[in-house]
């Protein structure tokens, strides 16, 4: 459960995941300071998948982006990373907390690779620019009504885990660039393992450098689902794991029943 930005009312993260959607809509009228307040206070709560790895996220105005082509929002989150082993994957687990955080209480928001920040923005950190997240009150529906709504792989192309099927289906349907969804995911119900497919020749060009961010956001996605049926979740890097041909090794999920 968390605590929307906008009321006290607790939402469950859970729910959130089978009705977002990326907003590309917004009304241009800036958050309240209240709201802009709380967030910057979530984004100092973000759960790292690595805690060793510097990020900074700052709010910046939709004048402060770049757009090239894309729509403007009132706000965005700017994205910043020291560039270490698993530095995308990790950005990718914690900002989707917010994109979760965000639809939960009513605010639309979308992750943008294509926009950038200006330059007075990107001399700000001492860290690398990697990726921003628009965000602000959507002028479009902010749900999905039903699931199938989601344009997303069947379930038997993502993974070969017997009897998961429930756990995964939140995997299903994370958000990925250009909706790739490029992950794959095996091994046992306890044990899970999660692996990308290496794109096409054509694709790899769009895509390649969000492969990493698209397999940490599913990731976190798992770790919502499997913490809703009360199973707590250990996630592992093994440098030893064996790597199927065409894909990439990523991380390895210990679920434990609580208690
Ligand atoms: C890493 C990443 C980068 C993205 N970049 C863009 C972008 O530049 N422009 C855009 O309109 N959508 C972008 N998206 C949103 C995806 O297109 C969207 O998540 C996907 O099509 C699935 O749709 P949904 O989020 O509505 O479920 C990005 C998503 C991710 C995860």
């Amino acid at each position: 459960m968390v605590t929307s930005l906008t009321s006290e009312v607790e939402v469950d993260i859970y729910d959130v995941i089978f009705k977002r959607k990326s907003i590309r809509k917004y009304d241009n009228s800036p958050l309240d300071e209240g709201v802009l307040n709380r967030i910057s206070e979530e984004l100092n709560n973000l759960t790292p998948l690595y805690d060793d790895i510097k990020t900074d996220v700052k709010i910046i105005s939709g004048d402060d982006v770049k757009l090239r082509s894309m729509k403007q929002a009132p706000h965005y989150l700017a994205i910043f990373s020291e560039n270490k082993e698993g530095y995308l994957t990790n950005l990718g687990f914690m900002l989707q907390q917010m994109d979760l955080l965000f639809s939960a209480s009513g605010i639309g928001s979308c992750w943008q690779g294509i926009p950038s920040p200006k330059g007075h923005v990107l001399k700000s950190s001492d860290l690398n620019f990697i990726i921003l997240i628009a965000f602000g009150m959507p002028t479009e529906p902010l749900h999905r009504e039903d699931t199938s709504e989601f344009k997303r792989k069947s379930l038997e192309n993502i993974t070969d885990i017997e009897d998961a099927d429930e756990l995964l289906e939140p995997v299903r349907l994370a958000p990925s660039a250009i909706n790739s969804q490029p992950w794959f995911f095996t091994g046992t119900k306890d044990m899970i393992l999660a692996y990308s497919n290496k794109p096409n020749f054509l694709k790899a060009v769009f895509v390649n450098k969000y492969i990493p961010i698209d397999v940490g956001i599913a990731i976190y996605h798992l770790k919502v689902s499997a913490e809703h049926f009360k199973k707590t979740t250990k996630i592992m890097f093994n440098k030893n794991e064996t790597t199927p041909k065409g894909c990439n090794y990523y991380a390895t999920l210990k679920l434990d029943s609580e208690g």
